[in-house]
């Protein structure tokens, strides 16, 4: 089947890669998850990000039906792992974070279980392996004992054990974790190509600028709920600027006087006098120019002016989503 045969056929049919509606489980007095509603569209990479201890794995787990949850339900491309569990082993690859294999096999060998675990005959194992072990690099690798291998080659190995069977949606947690540049590289062609044949991939980073390049869409968690999701193919959202002011109480006057919203930028240790910073969200680079016009014609005395985050869109979003949930 051509790429293009996949993407009319995944255009044509609206159901979700992935699907969790209402998800809550609580560990004792944690709540890993608090009715927690995701859409996943299909063929595309959404981001799955959050502060550490936000719940992505376990949402991770729930989809890959690893863990049940208290409420709620999942659907894989519409398959419903409570009644056809077989079925979504089928559909699904997954990548867990921290990596346990069998440690006594080669990574070929380790390839070809989990390949025959998956109902491939050795007929088709042999081809897909072989392939998998060229895509990954591993192939100078394959006939090493899988326990001697580096984290970031065990993290490649995990990668090609989710992919063994061609799932059409692919679950990777932390995937990129331990890589080295080439391999990030690489790790980010590989999941572009797939989603490019219509696999749904799921992905969860710390590395905002990463998965900036490599995903479609992001979904930030924060203490167990999905706070924001947004489309990262579409025009930009309201950029986070920051401006400092040698009168931080005149630069507050005027945009007040605006009706522009302000956030106080807390000061380095010292003392700082009359200075000080203000963020404030505008909607592009134009919109910037004209709050700079506006603050040198009301004599405010700027000294710094310019974006407030040095990372991307996904890094500004996500910082504007948690921070919004913890005041
Ligand atoms: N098996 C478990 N037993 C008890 N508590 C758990 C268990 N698994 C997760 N938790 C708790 O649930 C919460 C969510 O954990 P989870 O691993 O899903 O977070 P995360 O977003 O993946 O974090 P990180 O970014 O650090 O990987 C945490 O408070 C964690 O301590
Ligand atoms: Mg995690």
């Amino acid at each position: 089947m051509s790429v293009s045969t996949v993407r009319g056929a995944h255009a044509a049919d609206p159901t979700p890669g992935l699907e969790a509606h209402d998800l809550s489980r609580a560990f004792g007095d944690v709540r890993a998850l608090d009715h927690v509603d995701l859409v996943v569209p299909r063929g595309g990479v959404t981001a799955l990000v959050g502060p550490n201890g936000c719940g992505k794995t376990s949402l991770m787990l729930v989809l890959a039906s690893l863990l049940s949850p208290d409420t709620g339900h999942v659907r894989v491309l519409g398959v419903d792992p409570a009644k056809d569990p077989r079925g979504v082993r089928r559909l699904l690859g997954w990548m867990p974070d921290g990596f346990g294999t069998f440690e006594a096999l080669t990574v070929r060998e380790v390839l070809r279980t989990m390949a025959g675990a998956h109902g491939l005959g050795a007929g088709a194992a042999r081809p897909r392996v072989e392939e998998l072990l060229h895509t990954l690099r591993l192939d100078p690798l394959a006939d090493r004992p899988a326990r001697v291998l580096s984290r970031g080659q065990k993290q490649r190995l995990g990668l090609a054990q989710a992919m063994v069977h061609s799932p059409q949606v692919l679950v990777l947690d932390e995937p990129a974790s331990g890589l080295d540049p080439r391999s990030r590289l690489e790790l980010r062609d590989t999941v572009r190509a797939l989603a490019a044949g219509g696999v749904t991939v799921l992905v969860s980073s710390h590395i905002l600028d990463e998965l900036e390049e490599m995903c479609d869409r992001a979904v930030v968690m924060d203490a167990g709920r999905v706070v924001a999701s947004h489309d990262l193919t579409a025009a930009p959202a309201l950029l986070r600027w920051r401006v400092g002011s040698l009168d931080v109480e005149a630069l507050r006057a005027v945009l007040a006087a605006r009706g522009i919203e302000a956030t106080d930028v807390p000061s380095p240790d010292g003392d700082w006098g009359r200075r000080g910073a203000l963020d404030v969200d505008v909607a592009d680079e134009a919109d910037a120019h004209a709050l700079l016009r506006l603050l040198v014609d009301h004599d405010v005395p700027v000294f710094t002016f310019g974006p407030a985050t040095t990372g991307g869109r996904l890094e500004a979003m996500y910082l504007s989503a948690t921070r919004e949930e913890r005041s």
